[in-house]
């Protein structure tokens, strides 16, 4: 259980904060009027539109919508917790947090002091240790090495210094020595991760021997970690600090605190991948590369960046490896793509990393460079349109499968809408069906139990036979239970499919019913047999392997769309010749997208909730059922009229027999498929 601190307390600690000093602390704060405003520390801006009111004793931005008390500005700012933010403005205020009586959140309380406690102690050490490395590049009688390693690779004492580099010497025990005289001051300096103890012997000594090292800072910047690289080729090349009670590699930044000391108002951020990148960039005046501690670039990581500036761009070797980091890291960065964000990638040329680059170079080449660097748009579909031909269908179909649910990760806005328009000037898919696609891509699948224990309780015949006698016996509601109430009606007319027979009677209460279906395995009897079959094959075309023949007559059937289900069912066996193997929803989208009848069934496969989910092949079999019944109700009703007339001939006498007969042969083709 969490402490809980007294309310009291709270009120207390606000009463003694004025707003304005604390948030004149970290941001200009000029008085206008009775409010004091500034450019918002929370997002980027040029004319201020973040202000603090004294006499509420609040802060409020009118741009990004930030606001709160003087514990809020806190959390938001450094990124704590409430107890942290208490904590800390409890210190400013010199006031102590006190503990509530109750035992567990004393307890919680001591623990959460404990582990402030061994922060503070890291920080201290780690510092004291930074200033030893760097004493040691001045005073060491090695320290001529390392120097000469440094300038070898183009740095001056300068930014040396403004990165706080130094030298950890040769030995095991210079650092435990300098900063633990005695044993007992061991413990806290392993640690901080300085320290390493042997396992089997319990042997002691310093984890950095020998290397240039980099104190790695936070945001504050409070020394966290050191990487330390050879002056040889040593393996490892880098060592890095261990994960601490301070050190968290995949949130940190390397070189960003230097980054924001340099600029305060910096425009972009650059994403390296070396602590030498960083400095070698800085040496040449490229101030605002940052590096990730040999981990791929984390949301931690993004959400860090976009809250300092709103550009940010990514650079990586141009070798495979390379490719494969920038691919990653353009995953992680869609949910951040918000309008007025961009994310640009640049692939250096390969074998060279942005250190080497900028000494050949120098600023003003490799700044052109950054500036053009690939739009994460343009990067996107360069990366997934590789090796892929835009006049083949197949190519376009990966394209859109691959492509349209990476698309619709990227927040709301206009990047998306362009993105998606563009994808579907490349694919010659709308945006509907593109979004189709994506949904195919992650499918929720019901439990396999209960999809199957309710595909037993109807059965194609059943639903077949109940369905042809309710025709037979009731010629006035010929397809009454057909009307449409799956499609909607506003969509049908947009469509421009016209169709004879009309029974648009549906109405909301039809669409509800319907979508309660839904759960049902078998298939709505209000439904269109032929609109199920097509919205069956369009979203799952191998389902097609399991009819057997097309029924020649289907076409004929006066059934609605019945003939769009054969041109369907018969272009999926073409292509399955094609490809020699069943295209899928997107190559048959592609496929069918020129028909007439294309509206109408892109609306009939964006219906997904229409569908029964679960056994796929089963529901198109018993729609194609449904179908036959239809067919042969058309027919006998036709034959019946004929046949009681009293000119019937011979002729139309024997047709109905052997539609009789056919009735009983599908009846029992049906039984015998139980
Ligand atoms: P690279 O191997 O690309 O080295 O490591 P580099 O940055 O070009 O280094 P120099 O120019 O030879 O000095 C990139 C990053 O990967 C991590 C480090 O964070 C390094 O900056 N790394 C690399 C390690 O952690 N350990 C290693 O042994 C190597
Ligand atoms: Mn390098």
């Amino acid at each position: 259980m969490a402490s809980r601190i007294p309310q009291s307390f709270i009120d207390d600690l606000l009463d003694r904060t004025d707003i304005v000093d604390l948030v004149d602390g970290h941001v200009k704060l000029k008085k206008t009027g009775r409010n004091y405003s500034a450019c918002c520390p929370f997002h980027k801006e040029k004319t201020p539109s973040f202000s603090v009111a004294p006499d509420k004793q609040f802060y409020y931005c009118f741009g990004c919508g930030a606001g709160g008390n003087a514990i809020g500005f806190l959390m938001q700012l450094e990124n704590l917790n409430f107890p942290e933010a208490v904590e800390e403005l409890a210190g400013k205020a010199g006031l102590t947090v006190p503990k509530d009586d109750n035992v567990t959140s004393k307890a919680a309380s001591a623990a959460s002091q404990a582990k402030t406690q061994a922060r503070n102690q890291a920080y201290d050490l780690l510092n004291r240790a930074s200033q030893y490395y760097q004493s040691q590049l001045r005073r060491h009688p090695d320290r001529q090495k390392a120097v000469t390693y440094l300038k070898g690779r183009g740095l001056n004492g300068q930014i040396a210094q403004r990165f706080g580099v130094g030298y950890a010497p040769i030995g095991w025990q210079n650092l435990m020595q300098e900063l633990a005289p005695k044993p007992e001051l061991e413990q806290p300096l392993i640690d901080s991760g300085m320290v390493v103890e042997k396992e089997e012997n319990k042997r002691r000594y310093d984890r950095f021997r020998d290397r240039i090292m980099f104190p790695i800072k936070d945001y504050k910047g409070r020394i966290i970690a050191f990487g330390g690289r050879v002056l040889g080729d040593e393996k490892p090349k880098y060592l890095n600090s261990p994960e601490t009670v301070v050190f968290h590699k995949q949130k940190e930044l390397y070189g960003l605190y230097e980054a924001r000391q340099h600029e305060r108002s910096l425009k972009r951020i650059m994403v390296v991948e070396g602590y030498m990148d960083v400095v070698a960039l800085a040496q040449h005046n490229i101030n605002y590369a940052v590096a990730t501690l040999g981990t791929s670039t984390s949301s931690f990581h993004l959400e860090r960046i976009f809250k300092l500036v709103s550009e940010v761009v990514f650079c990586f070797d141009g070798d495979a490896a390379g490719l494969k980091a920038a691919d990653r890291a353009m995953h992680t960065c869609l949910p951040f793509m918000e309008d007025g964000r961009q994310a640009r990638f640049l692939l250096l040329p390969d074998g060279e990393d942005p250190d080497s680059l900028v000494r050949q170079e120098g600023n003003d080449k490799l700044t052109a460079r950054i500036t053009d660097a690939t739009p994460l748009s343009d990067f996107l579909f360069q990366r997934l349109g590789k090796d892929l031909d835009p006049h083949n269908l197949e190519h376009r179909a990966k394209l859109a499968t691959d492509a349209s649910p990476l698309i619709a990760i990227i927040p709301k806005g206009i990047m998306r809408s362009m993105m998606q328009a563009r994808l579907s000037k490349i694919t010659g898919l709308d945006k509907d069906t593109l979004a189709e696609l994506s949904a195919l891509k992650a499918p929720t699948p019901l439990p396999a139990a209960q999809t199957l224990a309710i595909s037993h309780t109807k059965t194609p015949t059943s639903v077949a036979s109940e369905t042809t006698q309710a025709t037979a016996h009731n010629s006035t509601h010929e397809y009454a239970d057909y009307h449409m109430a799956d499609a909607n009606p506003e969509l049908i007319e947009d469509t421009h499919h016209r169709h004879n027979e009309t029974h648009y009677t549906a109405s909301s209460e039809d669409h509800s019913l319907s979508a309660k279906q839904h759960f049902s395995a078998t298939l709505p009897k209000v439904q269109n047999p032929a609109h199920a079959a097509i919205r069956i094959i369009l979203r799952h075309p191998e389902t097609v392997e399991h009819i057997n023949e097309i029924p020649s007559h289907l076409a004929e059937l006066k059934m609605q769309d019945a003939g769009v289900l054969t041109q369907l069912l018969s272009t999926v066996q073409t292509m399955r010749k094609a490809l020699k193997r069943w295209p899928n929803p997107a190559e048959l989208h592609i496929e069918c997208s020129t028909w007439d009848a294309w509206p109408m069934l892109r609306q009939l496969a964006a219906m997904e909730s229409l569908l029964p989910q679960g056994n796929y092949p089963q529901q198109l079999e018993e729609a194609i059922s449904r179908l036959l019944g239809h067919h042969f109700e058309e027919r006998f009703n036709q034959l019946m009229h004929l046949a009681s007339q009293p000119n019937a001939d011979a002729n139309t006498k024997k047709q109905l027999k052997e539609l009789l007969k056919e009735k009983e042969e599908l009846q029992n083709r049906l039984k015998s498929r139980q």
